[in-house]
C-alpha cells in the first residue's frame, strides 16, 4: 500500500498559479499539499519538462508543437503572464528542477508522462532514467502514471521497483489486463465518469484508486466515499480545510 494522502496538488496548484511550473508546485506546498501531480514531456533535442498539452500556445508565450522547441528556445518562453501578469517571468520548468523542488519541500510525486505523439517510450525512458539518477533513494519514489500504454510499459522496464498508474478516462475493456501487464499499483480516473460500482470494481483488483480531478468539497467528499484514496485537486487548501472542517480528512 501507498501512503496516499487524500488531497494531492493537480499540476501544482493550477487554480492559484500557472500549472505545471516551479511556483505551482511551491503554491500546492504552500496551501499544505503532501503530494503534487505534473504531466511529463520532451522537448525537441529529448530533454523532460513539464507542460501539458501538445501545443504551446495555452500555457506559454510560444506557439505551435513543443515537440518542435529545442530546450534552450522552450527556455526563452514565458509560462506565467498567460495566467496572470504577476507570473511573468516564469519559465517552464525542467523534470530536473521539479525534482529537486519536490525534495526540497519534501513532496510526494506523481509524474504523470504526457507524450506528444510518437514519442511515447522514448519519453517514459528518457524522463524516468533520469528522476532514477536524480531522487534520493532514502525517500519513497514518485508514482509514474500514464495514458499510455506503451509508455507504462517502459517505466516498469526502467524503474523496475516504482509504483505505476494506471491512468483511465473512458475505460477500455481490456484495462485489467493492461493494469496487469505492468504491474500497476494504483488506478487513476476520472471522478466524472465513475460511481462507487466502478469504484469497487477497481478496488477489488486490490489496487488503491486516485480520481482527478476534482475542485470542491462535496465532489471530493462523495467518490472518497466510494473508497477513493485520494483526489487530484487544483485547488489544495479549499479540499484540505473543506475535508478537515468535518473531521474526515485522511492526511
Ligand atoms: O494525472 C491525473 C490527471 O492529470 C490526468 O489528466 O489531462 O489533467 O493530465 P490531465
Ligand atoms: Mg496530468
Amino acid at each position: 500500500m501507498l501512503d496516499l494522502p487524500s488531497v494531492i496538488g493537480h499540476r501544482g496548484a493550477a487554480r492559484h498559479a500557472p500549472e505545471n511550473t516551479l511556483i505551482s508546485i511551491r503554491t500546492a506546498a504552500l496551501q499544505g499539499a503532501r503530494w503534487v501531480e505534473v504531466d511529463v514531456k520532451l522537448t525537441a533535442d529529448g530533454v523532460p519538462i513539464l507542460l501539458h498539452d501538445d501545443m504551446l500556445d495555452r500555457t506559454t508565450s510560444g506557439h505551435g508543437p513543443a515537440a518542435a522547441l529545442t530546450f534552450e528556445e522552450m527556455r526563452r518562453l514565458d509560462a506565467g503572464g498567460w495566467f496572470h501578469p504577476t507570473f511573468r517571468g516564469e519559465r517552464v520548468a525542467a523534470l530536473s528542477e521539479l525534482l529537486a523542488l519536490a525534495v526540497e519541500l519534501e513532496l510526494g510525486l506523481n509524474l504523470e508522462i504526457k507524450p506528444c505523439p510518437g514519442r511515447a517510450e522514448e519519453t517514459a525512458g528518457v524522463a524516468i532514467s533520469l528522476a532514477l539518477s536524480l531522487w534520493p533513494q532514502d525517500r519513497p519514489p514518485p508514482l509514474v502514471s500514464s495514458f499510455d500504454f506503451a509508455a507504462l510499459r517502459m517505466v516498469r522496464q526502467v524503474a523496475p521497483h516504482w509504483p505505476i498508474g494506471y491512468l483511465i478516462d473512458r475505460r477500455r475493456p481490456d484495462w485489467r489486463q493492461q493494469a496487469d501487464a505492468v504491474g500497476a499499483a494504483t488506478i487513476h480516473v476520472n471522478a466524472r465518469r465513475e460511481s462507487a460500482r466502478t469504484i469497487a470494481e477497481y478496488r477489488a483488483t486490490g489496487r488503491q484508486v486516485l480520481a482527478y480531478t476534482v475542485n470542491s468539497v462535496p465532489a471530493a467528499r462523495e467518490v472518497l466515499g466510494w473508497g477513493v484514496s485520494g483526489v487530484f485537486t487544483d485547488t489544495p487548501e479549499t479540499l484540505i480545510k473543506g475535508l478537515a472542517a468535518r473531521g474526515t480528512d485522511r492526511g
